[in-house]
């Protein structure tokens, strides 16, 4: 089976490790992938935004599956311009992705249909968002409507930073188009959790709870940046926790898009606040979380390329889909500066032992040397029985890894593990 994986990041990596171990998945290629990817698929420059360039190798080199990864090519319509060659895809199509790619879609979506988030209002004009800001509740969120790569949210703990952010993203288009409309919202407290799910838009089946770290520095301080780091379980995601999510989220919002007329298959991503009115949602994604990722499917047991087929098939309900009850922890390693500036090029170090246990993200091959070539360069996760030994581990196998302007946080499951009472007892 020839298998086609969109996107080029360390969550594609740890897709396709996880494709791999089915043998019937004879070759991966990875569009454009990358220079650590390519130890484990075959990588083509091709840009994963570049929709008729995809859709002609996958013709062209017959392609029998294609994952489409990332949220550019899904909001694009990456899927429906395949699903139109006959290719067999995992991932929504494009009236379906826009659960991620409006904000306003998917505020006005959940306030239709009743599931729980964040109180809002939406403006499509700078003067009437600025008047709004004067007399909004402070803290307030405001969050341009469209993709920005996971920079379009600004939490203003003034009136002045809110009128601030109005302007940059309406006024100055920060954002591009992306700016022209914009939502204001209520400021939420509570613990995050992201729950990564496998739905056909009939069957959702959530996956093994995960905590992003999306702050820069130790403790939660700097700018927000792609996510530092991860743990799974989720120690706030109780069964209790669970049980609302699937009656109040969940099912809900598969139900809402079919009744929209937009039946969400793919991966959906609820990222999640536990308030003390209970859990609500911050937002959707409409594919895998990244560095989520490469701690949950390294838990997952069943086969993943039978999971997304029976996705794609609508046949979700047949497949038993298990996790195992261990822990995983993967440390982001970044270059210095990150996200704002950094250098790059350096020779990156690995030991082979410790190949199977790295996502790449931004390297790449400089005449058979892997060299950072982006701002988060990889993750590096460890499975353990116990949060606190896949924590130890993770930061073990961090230490032999090296490049120059490495940087990385130090305290990845620190709060989690704080909570979660679970000091070296294993988890079942
Ligand atoms: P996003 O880029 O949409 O993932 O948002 C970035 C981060 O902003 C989230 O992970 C939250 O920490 C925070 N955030 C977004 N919306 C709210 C809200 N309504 N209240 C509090 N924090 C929020
Ligand atoms: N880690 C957050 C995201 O993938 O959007």
């Amino acid at each position: 089976m020839k298998i086609l994986v969109v996107g080029g990041g360390g969550r594609e990596h740890a897709i396709i490790k996880k494709l791999k171990e089915n043998p019937a998945a004879e070759v991966i290629y990875a569009l454009p992938g990358n220079g650590g990817i390519a130890r484990d698929a075959v990588c083509v420059n091709i840009d994963a935004k570049d929709i008729d360039a995809i859709t002609a190798f996958a013709c062209d080199n017959k392609i029998d599956y294609a994952v489409v990864a990332p949220d550019d090519p899904l909001v694009l319509g990456c899927v429906d311009a395949l699903e139109a060659k006959g290719i067999s895809c995992f991932g929504p199509q494009k009236k379906a992705a826009i659960i991620e790619g409006s904000k306003v879609f998917s505020k006005n979506l959940m306030k239709k249909y009743g599931i729980p988030t964040a109180k809002y209002e939406v403006f499509d004009s700078a003067e009437k968002a600025l008047e709004y800001v004067k007399t909004a509740p402070i803290p307030t969120v405001i969050k341009a409507d469209g993709l920005a790569l996971g920079k379009g949210v600004i939490i203003a703990m003034s009136r002045e930073e809110a009128a601030d952010a109005v302007k940059q993203i309406m006024q100055d288009k920060k954002f591009g188009a992306s700016g022209e409309h914009i939502v204001i919202e209520e400021f939420l407290e509570g613990p995050e959790v992201s729950v990564l799910s496998f739905t056909d838009g009939k069957t959702v089946v959530p996956m093994i709870s995960s905590m992003d770290h999306k702050r820069a520095l130790d403790g939660d301080k700097g700018l927000n940046t792609g996510g530092m780091g991860t743990i799974a379980p989720n120690p706030y995601y109780t069964p209790d926790v669970a049980k609302r999510c699937m009656q109040e989220i969940f099912l809900p919002t598969i139900n809402a898009m079919n009744s929209e007329g937009r039946t969400f298959k793919g991966c959906l991503y609820f990222g999640l606040m536990i308030t003390k009115d209970g859990p609500k949602v911050i937002e959707y994604n409409c594919r895998f979380g990244d560095p989520e990722t490469q701690v949950v499917l390294p838990l997952l047991k069943t086969d993943l390329l039978t999971v997304m087929q029976a996705v794609t098939a609508g046949t979700l309900s047949e497949v038993k889909v298990e996790f195992s009850d261990e822990s995983a922890c993967c440390v982001v390693m970044a270059s210095d500066g990150y996200p704002v500036s950094y250098k790059k090029g350096f020779e990156i170090n690995i030991p082979d032992e410790l190949a199977d246990n790295v996502y790449v993200a931004g390297a790449a091959d400089k005449d058979g040397r892997l060299v950072t070539s982006g701002g988060r360069v990889l993750g590096v996760t460890a499975v353990e029985k116990t949060l606190k030994g896949a924590i130890d581990a993770a930061y073990d196998m961090v230490s032999k890894i090296s490049f120059e302007n490495a940087y990385y946080r130090h305290d990845i499951g620190k709060r989690a593990l704080a909570v979660s009472e679970d000091n070296g007892v294993p988890r079942s």
